[in-house]
């Protein structure tokens, strides 16, 4: 019996263990990182614009992903609570992605467009002042602290290193694109428009001025979460699928 050099000698069955395993392995993994479709492209997304994108940067900076997740699950509970499940596609220009594993706060996958833009920034300023028993931190020096804009071009050229379709003109319009997002009803807003369909163009802090502060741009990230795919033509079968 050949196989009894396997079950005598411990160390050639597990070296045994591992190469079958890792065929098995690399038999799943592998071609993951070639198939066109593992991420299928949805109608909707866009890349972020600058403001959104540093936004995030500040959810990151600022721990968020500690206590909230950004993954709706495909259990019924978690749908009927927060919307449609979360697609692969809705973080394909997330680096890195927020999913999360902590839920010491609500999902937040879907929370865009759920309240306005002032609750959200009195939200945060003071979770208290909008919801008596919450136990968030408040983060008042948000709204104090101008964005910095030096580096946003370079963030979104290494984005684009990594496969964020920005354009040329995104990265290089991308300092004027953030201060024309928080300036309604001005001709560089609309110029911004052009460059991202459908964003939002608001005073996300509410404060008159437009020198975005970081306030502005965690607000805009916070509306613009869950917004980009329209569920209500979406069909995961597959027409809806670019
Ligand atoms: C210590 C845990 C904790 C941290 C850190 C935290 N949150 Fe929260 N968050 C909560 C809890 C608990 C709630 C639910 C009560 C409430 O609405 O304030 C909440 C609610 C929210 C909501 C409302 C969600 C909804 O659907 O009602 C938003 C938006 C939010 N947090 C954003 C943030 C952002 C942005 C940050 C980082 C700047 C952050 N949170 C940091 C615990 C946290």
């Amino acid at each position: 019996m050949k196989h009894e050099i396997f079950e005598k000698n411990s160390l050639i069955l597990l070296i045994g263990i591992l190469v079958v395993v890792s065929i098995g392995g690399l038999v799943q993994i592998a071609p993951l990182f070639w198939v066109e479709s593992t991420i299928e492209k949805v109608k909707g997304m866009r890349p972020y614009t600058p403001l959104e994108q540093a936004g995030r940067d500040i959810y990151v900076r600022e721990g968020c992903y500690g206590c909230h997740s950004q993954m709706i699950r495909t259990l019924r509970d978690e749908v009927e609570r927060y919307g449609h499940y979360s697609l692969a596609a809705e973080s394909m220009y997330d680096h890195p992605f927020q999913w999360g594993s902590k839920r010491t706060g609500p999902d937040l996958a879907r929370v865009g467009g759920r309240y306005s833009d002032q609750w959200q920034a009195e939200h945060l300023i003071n979770p208290r002042s909008v919801v008596p028993e919450s136990i968030m931190p408040g983060y008042p020096w948000l709204a104090e602290s101008k964005l910095d804009m030096r580096d946003i071009a370079q963030k979104l050229k290494a984005l684009k290193l990594v496969g964020v379709p920005y354009t040329d003109e995104m990265i290089e319009k991308a300092v004027q694109d953030t201060i024309s997002q928080v300036s309604p009803d001005t001709r560089p807003a609309r110029e911004f428009a052009k460059r991202y369909p459908k964003a939002r163009v608001a005073k996300f802090d509410g404060k008159p001025g437009t020198e975005p502060t970081e306030l502005d741009a965690l607000v805009a990230y916070l509306q613009m979460l869950g917004t980009l795919v329209d569920f209500a033509t979406f069909d995961a079968s597959g027409p809806n699928l670019r």
